[in-house]
């Protein structure tokens, strides 16, 4: 997998400027996450610029930061694919610009400089970046993702730029459809609530979302999140396994959408290291060949969605845990292996999306209709959609 760094164009939107007044139907503040669900760390940016240092000592950390991040040259690239210094000294740009509280005004004031942390914990928080290679996002607390800023820390997956396009989909589906625009969806392993929050943003004002995990941390997150969003009435969060907790709106889903784990195990320990070292495993572990939850997934969408519902996962054709060529095919080859034993199957990617087409087709019971594939923007197939009939 590539750890995909989006680049920091989207401001923040402050919840006002698009809250919809959506009916209370189900609200995350009606049934409070579990008492287990850990209580998320606050993004660097969005704390209070209560420490202060000197410009000269700021200066010196910054010199120390940023001939760090030289050291690295082509170092991590060479080994799995990670971050090169040009792309490290664009994140201590930002490092800096999510630190202090004026980082423009620096060379103007009086000598001092108000920061969001110690400056001890700038050094500690760049070590762990440059060194341990602790992913930039996970250092500043947030992720930009579509026109959000999203909260994530260690437990919870950084939402990538490709995923934004699931909720383009979603947009388009329910333009012309009142049935799905005002219905009930469901975001299944929602991670930092991304596609959640950003689905919920398209539907009318009658139209809600339940947004479920299996990992607290994430719910504690995606709660969050939708919290700063002021989306607690329109998105509700629950706890568990795939479908278990959406018993009580079996068959009355308008919409599901879901971007499950799909590594095969083995890849795991192959993975650039900010991913294999951080995310986490239950984020990124699709089971030996990767497809454990996928499949899972389309087998349940009959059960769950209502007749002319839509689905939409996340499958890309070429695997993004692959860090070279050669083992991208290697991966494809054993993954079409083991699920599709009888078929004759071919290493071009374009392939791989169609064979779960057809696994909805045939295996299905003709449940479904309109299946598609849908490629990201780099012209990879990594949508698979469809209508329950
Ligand atoms: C690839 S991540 C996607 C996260 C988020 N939707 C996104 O796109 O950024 C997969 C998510 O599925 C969750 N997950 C894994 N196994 C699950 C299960 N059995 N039931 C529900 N969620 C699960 C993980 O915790 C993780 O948040």
């Amino acid at each position: 997998m590539k750890l995909s760094f989006s680049p920091r164009l989207s401001p923040f939107l402050k919840p006002s400027l698009f809250t919809n007044v959506h009916r209370s139907v189900c609200s995350a503040s009606s049934i409070p996450p579990p008492p287990t669900t850990p209580k998320p760390q606050t993004p660097l940016f969005l704390r209070p610029p209560t420490h202060s240092t000197t410009t000269s000592d700021l200066q010196i950390w910054h010199d120390w930061a940023n001939t760090l991040a030289s050291s690295v040259g082509s170092t991590f690239v060479d080994l799995d694919n990670g971050p090169d210094s040009t792309l490290l000294r664009r994140e201590l740009k930002w490092l800096m610009e999510d630190a202090i509280e004026e980082p423009k005004n620096i060379d103007n004031n009086d000598g001092s400089v108000r920061l969001r942390v110690e400056i001890e914990e700038l050094y500690m928080l760049w070590k762990q970046r440059v060194e341990e290679r602790r992913p930039f996002q996970y250092v500043v607390g947030c992720e930009h993702w579509r026109d959000l800023v999203l909260c994530v820390e260690e437990g919870v997956l950084i939402p990538r730029p490709e995923t934004e396009l699931i909720v383009d989909l979603v947009g388009d589906v329910v333009l012309g459809n009142e049935g799905l625009r005002e219905g009930l969806w469901a975001d299944l392993g929602t991670g930092s609530g991304a596609i959640g929050i950003g689905i919920a943003r398209v539907l009318g004002s009658g139209g809600r979302v339940i947004a479920t995990d299996l990992s607290p941390t994430a719910i504690g997150v995606a709660a969050f999140n939708v919290q700063r969003y002021g989306l607690q009435d329109v998105v509700e969060l629950r706890q568990g396994s795939w479908f278990e907790p959406l018993k009580d709106v079996e068959g009355k889903l308008s919409g599901f959408v879901s971007n499950p784990p799909y590594i095969p195990s083995d890849n795991i320990a192959g993975l650039q290291a900010e991913v294999g070292r951080h995310e986490p495993r239950v984020a990124l572990d699709g089971g030996a060949n990767g497809m454990d939850d996928l499949l899972h997934l389309c087998k349940g969408a009959a059960v769950m969605l209502k007749p002319g519902g839509f689905f939409a996962f996340e499958f890309p054709s070429i695997p993004r845990f692959a860090t070279t060529l050669e083992s991208q095919n290697e991966v494809l080859v054993k993954a079409k292996t083991l699920v599709f034993p009888n078929c004759d199957y071919k290493t071009n990617d374009e392939e791989q999306c169609k064979y779960l087409v057809e696994y909805m087709e045939n295996d299905a019971g003709g449940s479904f209709c309109n299946l598609n594939m849908v490629p990201d923007f780099a012209g990879i197939n990594r949508f698979v959609t469809g209508f329950r009939r």
